[in-house]
């Protein structure tokens, strides 16, 4: 007798953002973020705001026991760098409230959001290219990691499927999960109006 083995706690996270995900997907491409620089910027700028707001989750050292390379994870340095190549300067969307490292459910879902658009970024990256961006300018923010996008995607959902935690707190960390594509969404709007 064969036995399907059960979804491992990341994937059972996949599986309850995936329609949100797949929303927020269709919401950014109609928004056509790659027919020009100028509406990349927009969407750089909601990166921008996106990562500033998750920025104390990166820098938490108390988090760094469960994912042990998170300060180095943080793509903030390269969006602002990617702003930079494309003469933009201060910020224009605001950033909304900053999340906190308060609770270690919350910090993984907003956490689990950023990694991952970084796994489906490939795509991104191409069609960025398609108006003369490249990883050395205006969409550094986009490359792959060394390592590989899926190696470096499994090493974070490794932590996440290690973590010690009570259907309680995974179920606050796909709540967290939904107010990070949520936020996404609200950011990207707000770059586009
Ligand atoms: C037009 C925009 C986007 C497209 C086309 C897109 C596409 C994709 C694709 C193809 C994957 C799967 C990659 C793979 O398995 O190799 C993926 C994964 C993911 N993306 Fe996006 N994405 C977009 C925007 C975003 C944004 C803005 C976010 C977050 C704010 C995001 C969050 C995620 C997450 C969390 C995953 C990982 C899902 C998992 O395997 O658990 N994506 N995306």
């Amino acid at each position: 007798m064969t036995t399907t083995p059960l979804p491992s706690r990341s994937q059972r996270l996949k599986a309850a953002t995936a329609t949100i995900h797949d929303t927020l997907d269709r919401r950014i491409m109609a928004l056509d973020p790659f027919s020009s620089t100028e509406r990349y910027l927009r969407f750089l700028r909601a990166q921008q705001a996106f990562h500033a707001a998750l920025a104390p989750l990166y820098a938490a050292p108390q988090l760094w026991t469960l994912i042990p390379d998170l300060a180095e994870r943080d793509r903030s340095a390269a969006i602002a760098a990617d702003l930079a190549d494309l003469g933009a300067s201060a910020p224009v969307v605001a950033d909304g409230d900053s999340v906190e490292p308060v609770d270690m459910s919350t910090a993984l879902g907003w956490l689990y959001v950023a990694e991952g658009s970084s796994l489906g970024a490939a795509f991104l990256l191409k069609a960025a290219q398609q108006i003369g961006l490249s990883t050395d300018h205006g969409a550094r923010h986009l490359a792959g990691h060394p390592e590989g996008r899926a190696a470096h995607w499994r090493r974070f959902t490794a932590r996440i499927d290690a973590a010690d935690m009570t259907p309680e707190q995974e179920d606050r960390m796909i709540a967290a999960a939904r107010d990070a594509f949520a936020r996404f969404r609200a950011l990207a709007d707000a770059a586009f109006a």
